[in-house]
C-alpha cells in the first residue's frame, strides 16, 4: 500500500573522508554490497517499489549503480562471475528509480522536501541508508512500521534507546505509551544537551511520513545546527494530529561512524561466511 521509500542521500560523509572525497557514503560496502542496496533490500521486503533518491553533487555513482552496465554485463555473460550481478539485476526488474538532487546542504528536512515530487501525494517510507537494520527474528524495520502504519495511519518514527550521553547524536522522543512498543509523541527534539533530553529514546533513520509533511516542512523554520530538521517538523504535525514513535524489533547499526561500520561489517561477515 506504501508505495514510494525516499532515501535522501546528500550528505558529504565527512566521517569517511578520504574515501567519500569521490565515492558517495551510501555506496560504501558492507562485504560486497553497498549500504543503499541494503536499504533499498528492506523497502522492497516492506512492499514498495518505486525507489526515490535525494541526492546531490559528486553522487552520481548511486545513479549508476541502479542502471545497467552494459559493457561489464557484455564481458562476464556466460562465466563463472555471472551470478555476482543476479541480485541487482533482479532488483532493477521490479522496482523503479528516480532521482533528483538537494542543490544546498540545509538539513534533512529540507532534503525530504526535495523529494516531493518524486514522491506524490500519499504515505511514503524514508530510508538513511547509513543507519543498517537488521532483524534476525521477523520482519525488517520498515516493515514492521508498514503494519503499524495500516492500522494508525499517521507518521511513525523508529526510536531505540540509547546511552544517554551518546543522545546529542539524534532526534529524541517523548510521549505516552499506547502500546508495548508504540509511543504516541508529544515531544521531540532535535540532538539536545543529554541534560535537556527528555528520554533516551533516540530517533533513527527509518519513517513512515503522511504528505502533509511536505506543507509542514515548507514552514518550518531552520532549527538547530540552521538546518530545516525533519524532527521539528514532525513535532508539529503531532501536535496538530498524531505522530507514533516505534521501538523496533531488531538491531540497528550506525554505518555513518567507523566504529558503526566495521561492527556491520564484521557481523555479516559472520552470517555470510563464518557458517561456511
Ligand atoms: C538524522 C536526524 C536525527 C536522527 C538521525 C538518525 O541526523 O536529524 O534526528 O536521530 O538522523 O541517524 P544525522 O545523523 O543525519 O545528523
Amino acid at each position: 500500500m506504501i508505495q514510494t521509500c525516499l532515501f535522501p542521500a546528500a550528505g558529504y560523509g565527512t566521517r569517511f573522508l578520504p574515501a567519500t572525497k569521490s565515492l558517495p557514503k551510501e555506496m560504501l560496502p558492507i562485504l560486497t554490497k553497498p549500504l543503499i542496496h541494503y536499504g533499498v533490500d528492506e523497502a522492497r521486503e516492506a512492499g514498495m517499489n518505486n525507489m526515490a533518491f535525494v541526492t546531490g553533487r559528486g553522487k552520481r555513482a548511486l545513479e549508476d549503480y541502479f542502471d545497467i552496465s552494459y559493457e561489464l554485463e557484455h564481458q562476464i555473460a556466460g562465466t563463472s562471475k555471472e551470478y555476482l550481478l543476479t541480485d541487482i539485476r533482479e532488483l532493477m526488474e521490479h522496482c523503479s528509480f528516480s532521482f533528483t538532487r538537494q542543490t544546498h546542504m540545509r538539513g534533512l528536512g529540507d532534503a525530504i522536501y526535495s523529494g516531493k515530487g518524486l514522491v506524490g501525494d500519499e504515505a511514503f517510507g524514508v530510508i538513511l541508508a547509513d543507519d543498517l537494520c537488521v532483524n534476525e527474528d521477523g520482519e525488517n524495520v520498515l516493515a514492521q512500521m508498514v503494519k503499524i502504519y495500516e492500522k494508525y495511519r499517521c507518521s511513525i518514527v523508529a526510536v531505540m534507546e540509547v546511552p544517554k550521553e551518546t543522545i546529542s547524536s539524534y532526534g529524541v522522543i517523548d510521549g505516552k505509551f499506547i502500546e508495548d512498543d508504540l509511543i504516541m509523541v508529544n515531544d521531540m527534539i532535535e540532538k539536545p544537551d543529554p541534560k535537556d533530553a527528555p528520554t533516551n529514546l533516540a530517533i533513527i533513520g527509518r519513517y513512515i511520513l503522511t504528505p502533509d509533511i511536505f506543507e509542514i516542512i515548507e514552514h518550518t523554520n531552520p532549527g538547530k545546527n540552521g538546518e530545516v530538521q525533519i524532527t521539528d517538523a514532525l513535532l508539529k504535525q503531532a501536535k496538530n494530529g498524531m505522530v507514533l514513535a516505534y521501538k523496533f524489533k531488531g538491531r540497528r547499526f550506525d554505518c555513518g561512524s567507523v566504529a558503526g561500520y566495521v561492527e556491520a561489517t564484521n557481523f555479516f561477515y559472520e552470517h555470510e561466511y563464518g557458517k561456511k
